[in-house]
């Protein structure tokens, strides 16, 4: 009874908590499983930030329920079940009464209690204490780091480390602020221990992660020679012997100051990719958005960035239909997504997420026109970056190789520096380092090449 299956949703936040949380539950004697039908346990790792990302989670349990009951009621046992993460901190108690069988539900500052409830639960099945009903541990913690920091066993060629929790931005459609709670950043001490322990394990790439990254430190930490304590923390793990790429998501534009635009130049192993949220590309849905910049001042960023380092390639989240938007507004949207062209993107219809500010606006962008706008990027979007990856047919990338690709004999997968996927034939020694590939074929999603040999 001590196999756990946790599936994740939503952001990369989630991805590395749902990590952190095998490995407290490992150190307790737990055995994480790949798959829901060897497990004993699966706890589902939830995101609030869409209707369309709880539904998902709902609907996944609601079938793992009805599976629960079945079993008891042939006498044989289904695996328990909780969940965790945005979606247990957002709904809370709420949620057991759409899902009244569930075992556990734990919130997001309270991800360092699963494995105690775990132990609590399987006690009371062995006989050794009452069941206990419903456990829900969704309390906020005041001033919580929720430190858990512990990595699945095992070589990582590229890891998620978390520099800091929370948010205090409050745009107005956003929930993250409500599921993850105030902004907080770890010692920078902590994160550079946790990165050398990291690349001494054979870690190559380490991603920072936090929702506004670059406002690491900004409560806690002073800046120091003109350096914001983001840009400090990217000198030191950028200086950490054995990490060989850097990356860091997601950045606001807000806070992208001078500083760390120089870190993309002085810092060599910092990789020339960002992601950054621009939302929208009119100035009048910024503003309602409660994103604090301009059109203008997120392209002067763009143009700021691509002088540091040419090579620069950008990703961005775009939210259509928010209530307002008009067809001028959302042609503004289009025209910097042209100007930009931007190689990767996460466009996404808006989703009315009640408790905060703009769910006071209604949804009264209907559905279609919702659909249209996103096809209408999705468009442009295949576009850019097939031709961005047609660009790079006959040059060298240097890809660092993270293992077999999913599909294919003896093909293997790596990212270039741009975060693109590169596809190769290859051999398993060549896991975990550099190397330069040669690329032949382009679609709008991969490239395809081979390995250089000098
Ligand atoms: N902290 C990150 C974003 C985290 S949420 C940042 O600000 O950069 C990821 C993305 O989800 C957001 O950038 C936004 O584009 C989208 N999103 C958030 N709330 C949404 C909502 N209510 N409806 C649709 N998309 C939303
Ligand atoms: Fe949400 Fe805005 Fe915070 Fe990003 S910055 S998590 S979009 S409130
Ligand atoms: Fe991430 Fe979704 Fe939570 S985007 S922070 S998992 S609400």
């Amino acid at each position: 009874m001590n196999r756990v299956f946790i599936k994740t949703y939503g952001c990369q936040m989630n991805e590395r908590d749902s990590e952190a949380v095998g490995a407290l539950l490992r150190a307790r004697g737990y055995c994480i499983v790949a798959s829901e039908e060897e497990a004993d346990v699966v706890l589902l790792n939830t995101c609030s930030v869409r209707d369309q990302a709880e539904q998902k989670a709902l609907g996944k349990a609601g079938r793992l329920l009805r599976a629960k009951r079945t079993a008891a009621a042939n006498g044989t046992q289904a695996p328990l079940l909780g969940i965790i993460g945005c979606m247990a901190q957002n709904k809370g108690h709420a949620l057991v009464d759409s899902l009244p069988d569930l075992d556990l539900i734990v919130g997001t500052q309270k991800f360092h209690q699963v494995p105690t409830h775990l132990d609590h639960i399987m006690e009371s099945l062995r006989g050794l204490g009452p069941r206990p009903s419903t456990i829900i541990d969704i309390a906020e913690e005041e001033g919580s780091q929720n430190a858990i920091n512990g990595h699945a066993p095992g070589r990582r060629v590229s890891a998620f480390v978390s520099v800091m929790q929370g948010c205090d931005m409050h745009c107005s459609y956003c929930i993250v602020p409500h599921t993850r709670g105030a902004e907080r950043s770890r010692r920078m001490e902590d994160i550079v221990a946790e990165v050398r322990a990291l690349a001494a394990a054979g870690t190559r790439e380490v991603t920072l992660l936090g929702q506004i990254v670059n406002r690491y430190g900004a409560k806690e930490f002073r800046s120091s020679g003109g350096k914001s304590p983001f840009a400090q923390l990217l000198e030191k793990v950028h200086a950490v012997e054995g990490v060989e790429r850097v990356r860091f998501t997601s950045p606001h534009p807000t806070a992208f100051r001078r500083d760390i635009v120089e870190c993309f130049r002085d810092l060599p192993k910092l990789c020339e990719h960002i992601h950054l949220p621009v939302q929208s590309g009119s100035d009048r849905m910024l503003r309602a958005m409660r994103r604090p910049y301009t059109r203008e001042r997120f392209l002067r960023t763009v143009d700021a960035l691509r002088d540091a380092c040419p090579q620069m390639c950008f990703s961005t989240d775009i939210i259509v239909g928010f209530p307002g938007e008009t067809d001028a507004d959302f042609a503004e949207t289009l025209a910097l997504f042209d100007e930009v062209r931007f190689d990767m993107a996460f466009i996404f219809k808006y989703s009315t997420r009640s408790g905060t500010a703009a769910a006071a606006l209604g949804d009264t962008v209907p559905r279609e026109v919702k659909e249209a706008r996103n096809n209408m990027l999705l468009e442009r979007l295949g576009a850019f970056s097939l031709a961005r990856n047609q660009s790079l047919v006959g040059t060298e990338q240097e890809v660092l190789v993270e293992g077999r690709a999913r599909r294919g004999e003896g093909v293997f997968m790596g990212r270039n520096r741009g975060n693109r996927k590169v596809l190769f034939p290859g051999t398993a020694d060549m896991e975990g380092r550099l190397l330069p590939v040669r690329i032949s074929r382009a679609t709008t999603t991969v490239v395809f090449g081979d390995v250089v040999k000098h």
